[in-house]
């Protein structure tokens, strides 16, 4: 009998478990829980998560909503700590890189609990981003790192981390998106929208270093009117970016935007399937577009997602006005003639789940919680 507890706390952890629970429930003498943190907790953000990728009800919701860095963390480690003594897991599993996978990771590590990461090995080497903070910390004190993508491995590799305790799975996202592309098809979000059979452009901004400051906001919000002058551009809002354009008071530069609550997965994905064109700061959808073979830019500096430029249809644009334009100018002459011909990377296949529950219980080939070189 081997035993599963998977931590998942906000928006981007619901897509990549799915399919891990799913798999590790086919195999034979596994026990697993789901802990929510409760890290995303408005209706939009998380509950209908659960419902779009059919998650259990978590065995508990941590419950501990939006705060500073420090505050969310260790409010999360506090809340954790007797649910792990309750349950007492043969592992740990963190998906990702937000503020909850690097809080329960350090809450089991230093419980000698085994601890599984995935979507390790990812790296932007930008520390202005608290994800590259919680990634370096969570691959750290990870027992088994299971990589995305081999960037991932040879990141690990660099920082020290044995090759027993890295394992190539894939990517899970992808599990999620293949497995579900027919139902979000069903769904005909465009028609909705009114963007059915047109070019429009699917945008999602969310980053501390783009809405964070009037500025740089102003000037992506500019290029979104500028956009919006070509084709409709549909918005779905994180209720940050949504907090700074009314704090800022720039509402007015959106009003040619369709601004949208935040979306489910499958209305989502029904949408950016039939987009001309991504403009987005987030991490899924440099991912999801590469599968998608959708152009998309990603207004950030870098990257830690660095197959989807060299295999994918990613590209990297500064979050300038006149680099959107130039970048969108670009992706619709290519767009016209034919040479967008992205390729899939490697373990992006619909089975990465499967391995990460294989590489879970086999613990035979494993090493023993803690070991290191
Ligand atoms: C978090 C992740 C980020 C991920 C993003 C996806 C970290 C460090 N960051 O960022 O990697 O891309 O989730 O969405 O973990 N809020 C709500 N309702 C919610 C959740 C948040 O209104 O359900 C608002 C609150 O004002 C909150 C702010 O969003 O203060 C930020 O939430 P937080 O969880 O701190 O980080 P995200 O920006 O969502």
């Amino acid at each position: 009998m081997t035993s599963l507890l998977h931590v998942v706390g906000a928006r981007p952890n619901f897509m990549k478990v799915a399919p891990v629970l799913r798999a590790a429930s086919a195999l034979p003498g596994t026990r697993q829980w789901l802990v929510h943190t409760g890290q995303h907790y408005d209706a939009a953000m998380s509950d209908s998560f659960f419902a779009d990728l059919e998650l259990p009800e978590p065995e508990v919701n941590l419950g501990v909503g939006s705060a500073s860095h420090a505050v969310q963390t260790g409010r999360i480690m506090i809340e954790f700590e007797p649910v792990l003594d309750r349950l007492k897991p043969d592992w740990v599993v963190v998906y990702g890189d937000v503020n909850s996978t690097v809080a329960c990771a350090l809450v089991a590590s230093k419980k000698r609990v085994k601890v599984a990461h995935v979507e390790a090995g990812l790296r932007s080497r930008d520390r202005e981003m608290p994800e590259e903070i919680n990634r370096i910390l969570t691959d750290q004190l990870a027992d088994l790192c299971l990589t995305p993508s081999r960037d991932g491995d040879a990141n690990l590799a660099e920082e020290g981390i044995a090759p027993e305790r890295i394992r190539f799975v894939g990517n899970v996202m992808v599990d999620t998106l293949l497995h579900l592309r027919g139902r979000a098809r069903e769904l005909r979000a465009p028609e909705t929208y009114g963007v059915s059979g047109k070019h429009y452009a699917f945008v999602t901004l969310h980053r501390p270093s783009n809405v964070d400051q009037r500025e740089t906001l102003a000037e992506l919000l500019k290029a979104l009117d500028d956009l919006a002058s070509q084709m409709p551009v549909v918005f779905p809002i994180h209720p940050r970016t949504r907090q700074r354009i009314q704090e800022f008071g720039l509402n007015d530069l959106a009003r040619r935007v369709t601004l949208l609550e935040p979306l489910g997965y499958l209305e989502a994905l029904s949408l950016v399937e039939k987009a001309s064109l991504v403009l987005t700061d987030s991490g899924g959808l440099q991912e999801e577009t590469t599968v998608l073979g959708v152009p998309c830019l990603t207004a950030r500096a870098n990257t830690e997602r660095p197959v989807t430029v060299s295999e994918g249809t990613n590209r990297l644009v500064a979050s300038t006005r006149s680099a959107i334009n130039a970048a969108v100018a670009d992706v619709l002459s290519r767009l016209g003639n034919g040479s967008f011909r992205p390729g899939r990377p490697e373990g992006w296949d619909g089975r990465a789940g499967e391995r990460v529950a294989a590489a879970l219980v086999e613990p035979a080939a494993l090493p023993a919680a803690g070991a290191r070189r």
